[in-house]
């Protein structure tokens, strides 16, 4: 099998390095293009500077997309399929926001668009939610998606060390990017979220249908304190329920119980779960990111074409419907101001520094949030699911919320 890597950097030299490795699995697969840009010195004979040489060689069965961004991967990749190529790729970008074209463009061109990477990295989460939907509903995902978030949260933690400190840190030791807002401000979380929920309802949901997203920018240590001390730790959650036809859907910093696993998933792991109604709880634990892990999954998408095992088919229309306030939690919301007149529909605790706001709509949450970050740009809010408090001890649900400057 004939395949072309667009895009030689982490992930697409993984993919190289494990092909050339060649086990009794990958051995019949074989590179025969590697796109580099049109500026860059061709240093090895795979290389080419010209998509159309890839998509019009009849030869090369698999085009593996990892530019990442938007352009030109989009129209590298509608190239390939309508040039009957399979295309395999890991840019949860792309696929977040042009999910139902590939999808059609390769049905109608009879071949395959796969994407396991894309979420949980390593993971095989796609492939478990596929399985999962063979015979179940999934009435809800939750997850732990993003490795670069939960890393800060852990070491914020662990080291008793600021927000910045630690993303500082990671910066150097190449986890997070220069520009880490798509980490941090629940954006990488929103599109992986999104995949999923494509998968899981059958319709095509976007990024850009202003979806109810916050992330972990404003968190402090003292905040992680203030947590600690009610057996709470703070996660940063893709979520998603589903009931009668219609799914909700939020990204928000969640308290978990210290005894939970997405508690005690650690330092870049992710974690991510789906509840069926006759296969129960499901979690997926394990590398979501990483050259070699991420290429891993890339590979294993390749030789499902190989060995001609098929995909769940979607056609996104199931006619479910997106609707924002279907998921309700209580929250904390720590500010400087006096937010009691913003959520004045809402019955409102003042514990110190935070108020706990009872059983708000995720949607409706959000907004009234983006209200409160209007005149407090430091704000910060997490949801407080009934199941985080369930499992406080009669002796920590005596600590109030306190932490004062
Ligand atoms: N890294 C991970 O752990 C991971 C995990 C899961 C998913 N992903 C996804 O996988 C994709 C690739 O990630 P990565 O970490 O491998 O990124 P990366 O290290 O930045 O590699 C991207 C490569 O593509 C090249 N490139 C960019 N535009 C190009 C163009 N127009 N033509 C040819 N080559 C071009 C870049 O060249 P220059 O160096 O010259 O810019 C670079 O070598 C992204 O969508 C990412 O979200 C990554």
């Amino acid at each position: 099998m004939n395949i072309a890597i667009l895009g030689f950097g982490t992930v697409g030299t993984g993919v190289y390095k494990i092909i050339k490795k060649a086990n009794r699995q990958t051995k019949d697969l074989h590179v025969k293009y590697i796109l580099i840009r049109k500026n860059k010195p061709e240093t090895m004979p795979e290389m080419t500077d010209n998509i159309d040489q890839i998509v019009k060689d009849d030869s090369v069965d698999v085009v593996v997309e990892v530019i990442g961004g938007i352009e030109p991967a989009h129209q590298y990749i509608l190239s390939a399929l309508r040039h009957k190529k399979s295309v395999i790729t890991a840019n949860k970008a792309v696929i977040a926001k042009y999910m139902d074209e590939f999808t059609n463009v390769a049905r109608e061109n009879n071949a395959k668009f796969y994407f396991e990477s894309s979420v949980g990295g390593g993971i095989p989460w796609i492939q478990g939610l596929e399985r999962a939907l063979r015979i179940d509903d999934v009435d809800k995902i939750q997850g732990i998606f993003n490795g670069t978030s939960n890393y800060i949260l852990d070491r914020m933690k662990k080291d008793k060390k600021s927000f910045d400190e630690v993303l500082l840190n990671a910066q150097q030791l190449g986890y997070a990017e220069a520009d880490p807002s798509a980490d941090i401000d629940g954006y990488d979380v929103a599109n992986k979220l999104c995949i999923s929920a494509d998968i899981a309802y059958n319709t095509f949901i976007s990024p850009d249908d202003n979806l109810p997203v916050f992330g972990i920018r404003n968190i402090s240590y003292e905040d992680l304190v203030a947590f600690g001390k009610k057996n709470l730790t703070v996660k940063l959650l893709g979520k998603s329920d589903f009931h009668d036809g219609k799914f909700d859907y939020a990204v928000e910093p969640t308290l978990c119980a210290a005894t939970s696993m997405e508690a005690n998933t650690p330092d870049n792991f992710n974690l991510i779960s789906l509840h069926g109604n006759t296969v129960g709880d499901l979690k997926f634990m394990g590398q979501g990111a990483g050259q070699l892990p991420t290429a891993n999954a890339v590979i294993q998408d390749i030789l499902d074409i190989l060995q001609n095992k098929a995909h769940l088919e979607r056609d996104f229309n199931s006619g479910f419907e997106y609707v924002p306030n279907l998921m309700k939690s209580d929250y904390v919301v720590r500010s400087e101001m006096d937010i009691r007149n913003i959520f004045a529909e809402y019955q409102v605790e003042m514990h110190g520094d935070y108020f706990e706001i009872k059983d708000v709509p995720t949607g409706e949450m959000h907004q009234l949030m983006a209200i409160v970050l209007k005149q407090d740009g430091q704000a910060f809010m997490a949801s407080y699911p009934k199941e985080a408090r369930e499992v406080d001890s009669d002796e920590s649900s005596e600590v109030r919320w306190e932490f004062s400057r």
